[in-house]
């Protein structure tokens, strides 16, 4: 349990420096249980609390954990060079509070991609250590054959990588559509294990995180929602 004034716990959300904070609850703009508070020195307990600004209800995270459905056309590093970033598909104050992808996909490739806050987090998920699978539906320009898939399970050589990287499992879906699981999260990786084993990648499409499926969190494509401890926890196990 823990009390914060409520300039601050504004800030630690994202709403802007603590001065800001302080003159938005100043001005009437801040409420909680209904009540406006313009007292921004007042202290609330954090765990639970909701507040109200400008008409829009938000309840306190110390962490945000989020599963976006990213559409194609949206880059994921910091400074998007080309595209838009993935964070304007969030609430303007998740970047102020740090959010960032979880790992990358191309700006092509759409699908699941976790945001989050909390760098213990991204760490464990990023870690090569934990060997979290993921699954991608790729599309190609070639057709799939039995010898692509076999390829692909025994493990191709691509340039700067040491040893070859095979898929965990891969599976054809049709006759242009490959299901591919990788433990690794190297550049480019499916692209790259395509090309190396003749064919071409077309569409890249990431579908699962473990055992999280982006189709059980019922995301249109561009919408995104918080993750629960339970679906967390679906992250680490595969
Ligand atoms: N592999 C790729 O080639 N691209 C991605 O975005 C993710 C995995």
């Amino acid at each position: 349990m823990s009390k914060q004034t409520l300039d601050r716990i504004l800030q630690s959300q994202g709403f802007g420096t603590r001065k800001w904070c302080a003159e938005l609850i100043a001005d009437g703009e801040v409420s909680i249980n209904g009540e406006v508070v313009t007292d921004s020195r007042a202290a609330f307990e954090t765990s639970g609390l909701q507040f109200t600004l400008f008409g829009e209800t938000w309840t306190y995270r110390e962490h945000v954990y989020i599963a976006l459905n990213k559409p194609a056309d949206y880059e994921c590093s910091r400074k998007p060079s080309h595209h838009p970033g993935v964070l304007s598909l969030l609430p303007e104050q998740f970047a102020r509070r740090d959010v960032q992808p979880v790992g990358r996909l191309d700006h092509d490739t759409t699908g699941l991609l976790l945001m989050s806050d909390d760098g213990t987090f991204i760490h464990a998920q990023s870690s090569p250590k934990r060997h979290i699978p993921k699954v991608y539906v790729a599309t190609t320009h070639e057709p799939v054959t039995p010898q692509l898939v076999a390829q692909l399970l025994g493990g191709v050589k691509l340039h700067d990588e040491p040893s070859p990287l095979a898929a965990v499992t891969c599976h054809m879906v049709d006759a242009h559509q490959l299901e591919i699981v990788l433990e690794q999260g190297k550049y480019h990786q499916v692209k790259r294990m395509l090309a190396a084993a003749g064919n071409h990648c077309t569409a890249l499409h990431r579908s699962q995180i473990g055992n999280l499926k982006l189709d059980a969190l019922g995301l249109a494509e561009g919408e995104w929602c918080y993750l629960g401890e339970a679906q967390r926890a679906l992250l680490a196990s595969d």
